[in-house]
């Protein structure tokens, strides 16, 4: 029997199925909830909304555990690839060892860009925020595949596309990077690993061909996996949100990386380590900051720290911060940044603000730290962060577009505006 919860309106009494996820994550079914009763419920932020079923990455926030497709991302991080995870996500399963080459060459196939897209990069000032330029070329990637733009497209054109995307946005993101310091594009090379490719893209210049060492190549890894999903965040739920009109993927996906640059997201892991050099010019003293943020007539927040769903230690956090110790000994940097961090992380876990709060360092507190010890320059952090992302939001909106009740999105709103008044000529206004 199915449950249901009851509702009281007024006179009227209505039941309200009840659904459960795998996971015995509840929920109250209130799609036709308006149709029923003429209510609709509000819920600013969606913090109670569950937007879809989705079956990709499960998450719960007071145990601090996150899992894709069943796995959890500590065992990933340790076991797996980013390559591989990502076909995990996108696909639902680990891939047996010809699925994988495949994919891996199907993605290797495609990391060239077209040669006009070059001249978009030099018509960007020098300046110019990657996060900007990575948003617009993956738009601008659609115009050289017209054929792959439509709606109902074959599983195979959806292939083509997905490849595609993972493969040249890791290109973009170089070239973006290339241009912001003003160095000659590079491209990849065919022995290269994906993420080595792209490091090699980043780094390497007319002097020197960078190759990174397996520590390294390691360390992007895992930063890509922890970031490789998060379920309905913002930018996917921005990704969903534009995917749900039947627009492309190129199209859905610099929507998301918009929506990821704010500082309140992905925007996070360049302000924190703002933050933490804010503190640093200002003599270290990281308490005067803490009783900043606690303070509730400053706009202060501490950056890194909090999360809509994490209402314990965010498992991300946990697997960077070790990766933090091991990156900087291994690279032999002693960063004071890196010192403030730790004393800020001690003293908010033992605040009583924090404590009530239930507010612990989030995944971008440590990312942006190891980032630095990389040399990737501060501008690039949330590039990184989109980089990782993307096999998350591809799944997302594979997922969606494969759903056979799939619906466009459109929320409603409860309107707090003025009544009806008739329109009053300008001369008759005061
Ligand atoms: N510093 C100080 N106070 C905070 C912070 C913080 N970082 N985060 C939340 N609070 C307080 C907030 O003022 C509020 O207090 P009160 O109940 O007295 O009004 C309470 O904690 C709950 O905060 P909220 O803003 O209602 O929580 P939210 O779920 O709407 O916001 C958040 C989540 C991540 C936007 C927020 O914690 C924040 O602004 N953190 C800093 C930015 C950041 O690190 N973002 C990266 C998130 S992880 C990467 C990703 O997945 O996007």
């Amino acid at each position: 029997m199915p449950k249901t919860a009851t509702l009281q309106l007024e006179d009227n009494t209505f039941e309200i199925p009840v659904i459960e996820g795998s996971e015995g994550e509840k929920a109250l079914d209130i799609t036709r909830l308006r149709q029923q009763t003429g209510y609709i419920t509000l819920d600013s932020g969606y913090g109670n909304t569950g937007a879809c079923l989705s079956s990709i990455t499960f998450i719960d926030g007071d145990e601090g555990i996150l899992r894709y497709r069943g796995i959890d991302i500590t065992e990933l991080c340790e076991k797996s690839t980013f390559m591989e995870v990502s076909y995990l996500l996108i696909y639902g399963h680990l891939p047996s060892t010809d699925e994988f080459a495949r994919f891996k060459e199907r993605v290797h196939y495609h990391s060239l860009i077209h040669e006009d897209m070059k001249s978009f990069f030099t018509s960007y000032p020098g300046h110019a925020h990657p996060m900007a330029i990575l948003s617009a070329m993956v738009c601008s990637l659609s115009v050289y595949h017209p054929e792959l733009l439509q709606p109902d497209q074959s599983a195979e054109d959806r292939d083509q596309t997905i490849t595609r995307l993972l493969s040249k946005v890791r290109v973009l993101a170089a070239f973006a990077y290339k241009r912001s310091v003003g160095e000659a594009f590079v491209y990849t090379k065919p022995e290269l690993d994906y993420l080595s490719n792209f490091l090699h893209m980043m780094f390497t210049t007319p002097m020197n061909e960078y190759f990174p060492d397996e520590l390294i190549r390691k360390t992007l890894d895992v930063l890509f996996i922890v970031h490789a999903d998060h379920e309905q965040n913002c930018s996917t739920s921005t990704v969903r949100m534009v995917g749900s009109s039947k627009a492309n993927l190129f199209a859905s996906l610099s929507a998301g990386i918009c929506a990821l640059w704010g500082p309140l997201h992905g925007g996070a892991n360049q302000a924190v380590i703002e933050m933490l050099e804010a503190i640093y010019a200002d003599g270290g003293n990281h308490k005067k900051y803490l009783e900043m943020a606690k303070d509730k007539s400053s706009p202060f927040r501490l950056m890194g720290f909090g999360h809509r769903v994490y209402r314990n230690y965010d498992p991300r956090a946990q697997i960077l911060k070790a990766y933090c110790d091991k990156v900087l000994a291994h690279l032999g940097v002693r960063d004071p940044i890196f010192d403030i961090a730790k004393a800020l992380e001690e003293a908010a876990l033992t605040d009583d603000y924090f404590v009530e709060k239930k507010l612990y360092p989030n995944v971008d507190f440590y990312s942006g730290i190891i980032y630095r010890a990389l040399n990737i320059p501060t501008n690039m952090f949330t590039v990184m962060f989109a980089l990782g992302r993307l096999p998350g939001w591809i799944a997302h909106w594979k997922e969606m577009i494969e759903d056979p009740g799939m619906k466009i999105a459109r929320p409603r709103q409860i309107y707090t505006g003025e009544i009806l008044h008739p329109y009053a000529p300008i001369e008759q206004r005061t």
